[in-house]
């Protein structure tokens, strides 16, 4: 990866010993580090109750992240000076306690500074707030929100309200890691830097477009965040829909901030809405028994919960519509769940069939029609299928076969982790890979409904053993439209 230094920055992390910092961002701010990316200059401000010193915290932010960072990336150099910068400050955010440590530190350097906020949603708004009274929120300051931005439109548009009363939106820059991811960037490299697929990229060549986002873990430590979430608002409402949106959005007319994200919200805004019966007809929700997963015996979601009953989604299947000129009739099938027997993310673009053979003979399945296989995760890569004579004599016999480009074998580099991408964006200032306020609103906006609509209905998830690909209502929803999941098999 070339290396470009970064400006001079703070990094201000609240929740600074918690999960997402020990598993995500300080790695991915350590292989930057590694890279030569991060200003001399630069430090790391954890932020919590902890009651840490700054050497405690560099002790215990040492040991818990070495189980995230590769270990050939793992070296005493790097370590001892990447913990140099790290620094831990104690603040009990609804008490207004501690600030005055945090700006001390602050007022010592004149970067950037880049506020974290990875830390409940409800603290947002009292963060910004001490920020703000802190005089900490000036031209320089950035603030960084971790998903999930709400739970339904109204609780988004409070956030947002609070954190627009302290921050301009060009200085708020909200997370969505898939937007991150390498794979999905390619996406927007594959559409608009080759002229092959463009033309063929609407409702007259592609039949149907599947977003999968399989992962084969259970909702493990995080039952209790999770259990007030579901998979609606964990994975469609933020990554799914991002994926739709880059999959469907028009050129934007550069790959810049506002004119990406303007088109985004504009397939956003064209979704049809699912409302009351088409709820039913169109959506299916599940949520995990005990099973087996790798050979391995795993409890069910109730178990995790200790037994207690939930209608909690695991699983999402659904069949959406972009109405457009571009898109009118092609739907859009988007699937995630927990505990399923695979990871791995893809997005298929299926082509149309051919309009008429002209080989005699030859069934309509050996004319299996063209179909693009973007894989996500693992094995990031991607296939085009396409219909090849077998060689031989005695006839014209066809076969399907992937022109297959595997990153790893490509590029033979290491794929950064979106977050080692994302934060790096947040410090050089361009929030071209985040989401914008009305984003986020329209995805809520849609959204909602469906939630508000498995509500009332009163019934629960249906039910699917781990280890399984899921109900076979989600089959089942797609089958009766004449098609099926593309479920490639390993790359
Ligand atoms: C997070 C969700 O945003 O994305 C998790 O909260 C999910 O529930 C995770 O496991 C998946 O991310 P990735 O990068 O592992 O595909």
């Amino acid at each position: 990866m070339p290396t470009q230094v970064a400006p001079d920055c703070d990094i201000v992390v609240f929740g600074g010993t918690g999960d997402l910092a020990v598993r995500k961002l300080l790695p991915a701010l350590y292989l930057r580090d590694n890279d030569g990316q991060l200003a001399d200059g630069a430090r790391i401000i954890a932020v919590s109750r902890a009651g840490l010193d700054t050497a405690g915290y560099r002790d215990k932010a040492a040991a818990e992240m070495r189980a995230f960072v590769p270990a050939n990336a793992w070296n005493t150099a790097a370590v001892d000076r990447f913990t140099a910068r790290l620094h831990h400050v104690t603040i009990d955010v609804l008490e207004h306690d501690g600030w005055h440590e945090l700006t001390a530190l602050l007022d010592a350097a004149d970067g950037v500074r880049v506020f974290y906020l990875a830390c409940a949603p409800s603290l947002f708004g009292p963060v910004c707030a001490g920020l703000q009274a802190n005089g900490l929120t000036g031209e320089r300051s950035r603030v960084v929100l971790e998903k999930p931005i709400g739970r339904d439109l109204a609780s988004a548009r409070r956030i947002n309200d609070e954190v627009g009363a302290v921050f301009a939106e060009e200085q708020i820059f909200r997370i969505d890691h898939y937007l991150g991811k390498e794979t999905v960037q390619n996406l927007v490299v594959l559409r608009f830097a080759n002229a092959l697929l463009e033309p063929l990229w609407n409702s007259g060549s592609i039949d149907h477009v599947q977003i999968t986002v399989s992962e084969d873990i259970g909702v493990g430590g995080r039952v209790g965040y999770y259990d007030t979430s579901g998979a609606l608002r964990d994975m469609v409402q933020n990554h799914l829909l991002q994926l739709l949106c880059l999959v469907a959005m028009e050129p934007p007319s550069r790959f810049e901030a506002d004119a990406v994200r303007d088109e985004k919200l504009k397939v956003l805004q064209a979704l049809r809405p699912l409302a009351g019966a088409e709820v039913h007809r169109d959506t299916v929700r599940g949520q995990y028994v005990a099973g087996l997963v790798d050979g391995k015996a795993v409890p069910g979601y109730a178990q995790e919960l200790d037994g207690a009953a939930s209608r909690t989604e695991t699983f999402v299947a659904l069949r959406a519509e972009v109405q457009n000129w571009r898109w009118a009739g092609v739907p859009f099938y988007l699937r995630t769940g927990k505990r399923l027997d695979r990871r791995a993310s893809e997005i298929v673009v299926q082509f149309r069939p051919v309009p008429h053979s002209i080989f005699p003979g030859v069934g309509d399945e050996a004319l299996a029609p063209n179909r693009l296989v973007l894989r996500l995760q693992p094995n990031e890569g991607m296939h085009l299928h396409l219909v090849t004579k077998e060689p031989g004599p005695g006839g014209v016999r066809l076969r399907g076969v992937p022109l297959n480009l595997s990153f790893a074998d490509t590029f033979k580099s290491r794929t950064p982790d979106a977050y080692e991408r994302l934060l790096m964006d947040v410090v050089r200032g361009d929030p071209t890979l985040f989401m914008r306020r009305d984003e986020v609103e329209a995805a809520w906006a849609w959204a909602e409904p469906i939630l508000a609509a498995w509500k009332d209905s009163g019934t629960p998830p249906r039910r699917y053993s781990a280890g399984t690909s899921g109900p076979t209502a989600a089959t089942t929803l797609i089958e009766r439209d004449g098609r099926t999941w593309h479920d490639e098999e390993a790359i």
